[in-house]
């Protein structure tokens, strides 16, 4: 604008360019630009056009006039005296244009010269040859505006309804004063940090709500929470998902779309399932992490991302790196903080806590409001049980209670849970089947072979076709490994 002026300086007498845009509904005035000799007045952003002069200044606003001059305010009602004092010096000659977009009044513009009787008609007819790009130029600016505008409400939007999210499903931790407390305790030392956290744990012990959790503790918990399931994603669309694509950078690719990157930006990106990134997506991965800014997919342009990384699997990382399915440096980048999440079976304690916990919320999904009784023993039997699929494991068994016994209308009262029939495959036995995955400990193998001696013989423990006689161990003995290693006979009918 600065330029324009000193354009239109060399033919029309002009010290001064002003563009104001007037608000009826508030009688504001708001300033969009102003270029004026240091010594005239200080225009207010925005402020109150006083009382007197609103009727004249909305009259104005409303009809049609192509321009206005004043070439002396001596000659002007008091009112308007005063509002001029607002904006010029003392002896000063104004030009006013409207500005008008699809015959909408959008603004204002205003053209001043010190001293009296400087403009005439002459004047006003060459700004009008300016009147359609200072219209074009006010739209646009005032369209940007209104953009970021309605970027920041969708921010805010998306920050409170993540933090809505957060309220409705209740996500809370149970056991975090027991079978959790040293878990809690390394996530309250690293969450106000920077530090990636490598989360490790078996499958449905609770590494996402910990994530959730750690980002929650965080400094950057008014910035997004991103997730990314690395096992979920196919291996061409890999790049594409994390750090986005140009239109048209491939087949399909019909619009921009930002990555998970981007999008995580000044917030948490939680890698999931880490372990099942491909070999060259790892290279890419590292590459990012090491040098924090992104290329998308077809681009050209570096984009600089302010990301804290999390990552969690149930696999040993270390023994993949061994065998070379996991790159080495990507591993030490990723693994600065872990933490283990132990599995249920050596947190037992948390048990009714959990269960309670996990009755309550499925009850209020199911909105089921009567009060259900667990029957005696049921403790027990789940403090027993191994539990391979972890906490998960516990809720679908609360589900499934839940769902049974809404069916017979609940009759007992009770809410029943019952293992399935056939009892899933335990970690140790998943080791043993598929031995990709790292060395069983003795502990590990042990258990798994009472369990398939208890298998032989449906249970039974004593006697010639017992299992302690099939282990050759007395059956007392048995029975205390059994306690030990969190084995039920009633995992095997
Ligand atoms: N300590 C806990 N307190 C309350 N709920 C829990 C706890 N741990 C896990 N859960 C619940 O158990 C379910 C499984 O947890 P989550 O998805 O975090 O496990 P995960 O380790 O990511 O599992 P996977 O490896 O299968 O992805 C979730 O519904 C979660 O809310
Ligand atoms: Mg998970």
């Amino acid at each position: 604008m600065e330029n324009t002026l000193a354009y239109i300086k060399k033919v029309i007498p002009a010290d001064a360019l002003h563009i104001g845009l007037f608000d009826p509904a508030t009688s504001m005035s708001r300033t969009i630009v102003r270029i004026c000799p240091d010594h005239w007045p200080k225009v207010p952003l925005s402020f109150p056009i006083p009382e007197a002069a609103v009727p004249r200044v909305a009259e104005e606003w409303r009809t049609d006039f192509s321009f206005g001059i004043l070439n002396d305010a001596r000659e002007e009602d008091p009112c308007i005296q005063e509002l001029i004092r607002i904006f010029w010096p003392e002896e000063v000659s104004v030009l006013r244009t409207r500005l008008i977009m699809e015959s909408r009044m959008i603004g204002m513009l205003l053209l001043a010269a010190e001293g009296c009787n400087r403009y005439d008609e002459s004047h006003a007819e060459l700004m009008g040859m300016l009147n359609e790009p200072f219209s074009i130029a006010l739209t646009n600016a005032l369209q940007y505006e209104e953009i970021v505008r309605l970027k920041e409400m969708l921010e805010e939007d998306n920050r409170y309804l993540h933090k809505e999210l957060r309220h409705i499903s209740g996500d809370r931790i149970i056991g975090a004063d027991f079978g959790l407390k040293e878990v809690m305790q390394m996530v309250r030392q690293v969450a106000p940090l920077e530090s990636p956290v490598l989360l490790l744990g078996e499958t449905g012990t609770g590494k996402e709500l910990l994530a959730n959790a750690l980002h929650t503790a965080s400094p950057r918990n008014a910035g997004p929470f991103v997730k990314v399931n690395c096992g979920g994603l196919p291996e061409g669309l890999i790049d594409s998902e994390l750090f986005g694509h140009e239109k048209g950078a491939f087949t399909g690719a019909l619009a921009l779309k930002r990555g998970r990157f981007e999008r995580a930006d000044g917030g948490t990106l939680f890698l999931d399932e880490v372990a099942e990134l491909p070999l060259s997506a790892q290279v890419r991965l590292l590459r990012v992490l090491q040098n924090r800014e992104i290329e998308r997919v077809g681009g050209t342009e570096t984009i600089a991302v302010n990301v804290r990384i999390i990552s969690a699997t149930h696999r040993n990382l270390e023994q993949m790196v061994k065998e070379g399915s996991f790159r080495e440096d990507l591993w030490f980048r990723l693994n600065v903080f872990p933490i283990m999440i132990p599995p249920l079976r050596q947190r037992s304690q948390d048990i009714p806590a959990l269960l309670e916990y996990l009755v309550a919320r499925k009850c209020k999904e199911m909105k089921i409001t009567r009060k259900v009784h667990i029957p005696a023993g049921t403790m027990e039997f789940l403090r027993e049980h191994s539990w391979p699929g972890n906490i998960r494991e516990l809720q679908n068994l609360v589900e499934r209670g839940l769902i049974q016994s809404q069916a017979k209308g609940f009759h007992s009262g009770l809410l029943v849970l019952d293992m399935p029939r056939i009892p899933a495959l335990t970690q140790t036995e998943k080791h043993l089947n598929t031995s990709d995955e790292s060395f069983l400990s003795f502990d590990d193998a042990a258990g798994s072979h009472i369990r398939r001696a208890l298998e032989k013989t449906h249970g039974k423990i004593m006697g010639e076709d017992g299992a302690a006689a099939l282990l050759g161990l007395h059956p007392s003995t048995l029975r205390g490994k059994m306690r030990k290693l969190g084995i039920s006979k009633k995992e095997n009918p």
